[in-house]
């Protein structure tokens, strides 16, 4: 590896340009150790107590894997541990109870930097309010809290009573949450009054109010003041203000609940196939140790560090590497509350520039807003502390890439494009950024003992340059264990497609699209299945479709993503009205509303075309794909399978009006 100006030495393959990380990077690195990817292939699975080891654990482990209930997986499973205890109070018995554990940034410029001192007292007392209020092991309980510090708060006062959370994002609706906590059975809920969006007040706890109308179970509800005077609320019964009941629970402490490794954590609502939202079980055991380990190999965090994951808690993303991995490892972790451009595009660089962040991991749709916006926002920072980027969410371009690693890396900073999934838990394709070479636009090899395979509908791999669907063969630790909605959803929505289960031979199916190189290199493409992800949030087609056929006078919505000219994702919502009723403005506003009022704004289409029919099979399927090249001004392949392929030609001309 030849170093130039502190730069990494860049070659050329046939596959494209590949960059290997800066010898300075690779010296101080967690892991550098060449032959990595071979020892866990040799040793599997025990390879994996790596990971587990970076834990403290109650009571020690003597089994890593128990397969005999495939694909229903058991990590760890005659382990004890109690996962707020590894990001707490592990940390202050290893003298580090005056280091920060999380600087915190208020959308209107405030700011609160908790000590790991600090974080314990609060989840302590919580977590005694919580107990108070009925919380019992295993109970779970809803968190629908915008990005403020009690939100991990909650999350870790749950993890140390053993009771499992449920964190909606913030942004859903009132009918989103109802339906996630129905679908639980929740009968707590942590939320609200409101947040700052921009510079604007939002009324929070009237959609928390709305959802709990509707629910068959009494919920016991508990409200953040975040607002204050700006928000005036009222507290009915069964309601409690959070900052009295831990005022009430002041310095108490709760000795954290034992659990076996394979003791549910938490629950995470994320859309599927079909309309109903999946709820992705993930372990306490396997999924901390995965968390954490890639928190330590991927995204090199050591506990001097400041570490920023830009993401929502109320996402994956957020869960894994805002919360559960920076804080086992004991590091510095910065949750932001605002948005990149608010008061000004340079937001976030002022903010790695303010707390000499070394560490940075956002998604690829910011990287493409700050390459639109310029070089000239992170130019009037410092930008120099940070070591190493990383993105996640979306395939990420090697120019929106190389653009990242140029100006917010100034050069000289690996960068690790991370594909994982709710369901995978943590990182399972990125390249180890002390060991792998770089190749922009491909997410890397498989990480150690992540048995990932590009294959053919026949389950045959690909060719190397051919696409094929992305797969998992092997299990491994940071997996779901099961969807909460049962256990055979589980395995129709992951395993049947590829699985052969009379040879107890078993393969996890992510839904997405991949092609692979010479090397070994994944480039993931996309989803195959009825997901769109707009902006690295995973949102439902059927969902949206239903709140659409909802409206009166709607007969039919098929709705798609389409690529806009920055590289991100939209959605395109086709409607047919009924007979008798012309499609207006009117209508249109009912279709926007009630999709904000069943998912949020987030899932607001960016066009509603009108159509008198969808193109449809000759057995009645709607082809969604046709009408995906359509949005995408692509050429369309051949239409004759087509019931009525003249109505392609009107569709094409609407949407080119409306663009
Ligand atoms: C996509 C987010 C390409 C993919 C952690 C996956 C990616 C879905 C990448 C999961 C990446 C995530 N390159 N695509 N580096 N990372 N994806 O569950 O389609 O919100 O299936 O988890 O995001 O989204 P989820």
């Amino acid at each position: 590896m030849v170093e130039r100006n502190g730069r990494s030495h860049e070659t050329s393959t046939p596959s494209g340009s590949t960059l290997s990380p800066p010898d300075s990077f690779v010296e101080q690195a967690n892991v550098a150790d060449p032959a990595i990817h071979e020892r866990f292939e040799t040793n599997w699975p025990d390879c994996w107590t790596r990971a587990a080891d970076l834990l403290s654990w109650d009571d020690p482990y003597d089994t890593v894997l128990e397969d005999d209930d495939a694909p229903f997986y058991r990590w760890f499973s005659d382990g004890r541990l109690n996962a707020a205890y590894n990001c707490l109070d592990r940390h202050l018995e290893s003298g580090r109870k005056n280091h920060a554990a999380i600087r915190w940034e208020g959308k209107q410029g405030e700011r609160r930097t908790y000590t790991y001192q600090d974080l314990y007292v609060e989840v302590n007392e919580f977590a005694a309010a919580l107990r108070d209020l009925g919380v019992e092991e295993d109970d779970v309980v809803t968190i629908y809290l915008p990005m403020i510090p009690e939100l991990p708060i909650a999350m870790l006062a749950c993890a140390r009573i053993g009771a499992p959370h449920s964190v909606v994002f913030a942004g859903l609706s009132a009918d989103a949450l109802a339906t996630r906590m129905d679908a639980a059975n929740s009968e707590f809920l942590i939320t609200c009054d409101g947040y700052y969006r921009r510079g604007d007040a939002f009324n929070q706890k009237s959609k928390a109010d709305n959802a709990r109308i509707g629910l068959e179970q009494d919920v016991r509800t508990v409200v953040v003041d975040r607002l204050g005077d700006d928000m005036p609320h009222v507290l009915g019964d069964d309601e409690w203000d959070y900052h009295e009941l831990c005022a009430e629970f002041a310095g108490e402490t709760v000795e954290p609940v034992s659990r076996n490794a394979e003791d549910m954590l938490f629950l995470m609502y994320t859309s599927g196939t079909t309309g109903q939202p999946k709820g992705v079980v993930h372990s306490t055991g396997g999924y901390l140790a995965h968390v954490a380990w890639t928190s330590h190999a991927v995204l090199d965090i050591k506990p001097e560090d400041t570490y920023w994951c830009a993401a929502d808690i109320g996402w994956i993303t957020g869960h894994s590497y805002i919360v559960y991995g920076p804080l086992a490892l004991g590091t510095t972790t910065v949750m932001y509350e605002g948005t990149p451009d608010y008061p000004d595009r340079d937001r976030l660089w002022e903010i790695v520039d303010r707390n000499a962040v070394d560490v940075f991991y956002t998604a690829p749709t910011a990287i493409r807003a700050f390459m639109k916006w310029g070089p000239d926002y992170p130019g009037r920072h410092d930008l120099s502390s940070l070591r190493l980027l990383g993105t996640v969410g979306e395939p990420i371009s090697p120019r929106p890439w190389n653009w990242y690693r140029e100006h917010i890396g100034g050069g000289n900073c690996p960068v690790v494009d991370t594909w994982w999934q709710t369901e995978t838990g943590a990182v399972a394709i990125s390249t180890l950024p002390g060991v792998d070479e770089m190749k922009p636009g491909s997410a890397g090899p498989p990480l150690p003992g992540i048995d990932a395979h590009v294959i053919d509908s026949q389950g045959e791999a690909v060719k190397p340059g051919e696409t094929g669907y992305l797969t998992i063969a092997r299990p491994w630790p940071g997996m779901a264990r099961t969807l909460y909605d049962g256990d055979e959803r589980f395995v129709t929505e992951y395993w049947q497609r590829f699985s052969d289960p009379d040879a107890d031979e078993w393969r996890y199916f992510s839904g997405d699209t991949a092609r692979i190189d010479e090397d070994g290199y994944i480039t993931v493409l996309g989803r195959v299945d009825d997901v769109i992800n707009v902006s690295g949030h995973r949102l439902g087609t059927m969902e949206i479709e239903g709140a659409i056929a909802d409206v009166d006078g709607v007969a039919e919505a098929a709705v798609v993503g389409r690529s806009n000219e920055t590289g991100n994702t939209e959605i395109y919502a086709y409607v047919s009205t009924e007979r008798e009723r012309e499609p207006d403005a009117s209508i249109r506003s009912a279709i926007l509303e009630s999709i904000e009022a069943a998912i949020g704004p987030i899932a607001r289409p960016a066009e509603v075309i009108f159509t008198p029919e969808l193109p449809k099979t000759r057995s009645g399927k709607i082809m969604r794909r046709l009408l995906e090249d359509v949005a995408n001004g692509e050429e369309l392949g051949d239409t004759s399978a087509l019931r009525n392929p003249e109505i392609v030609g009107e569709i094409q001309a609407e949407v080119g009006d409306g663009s």
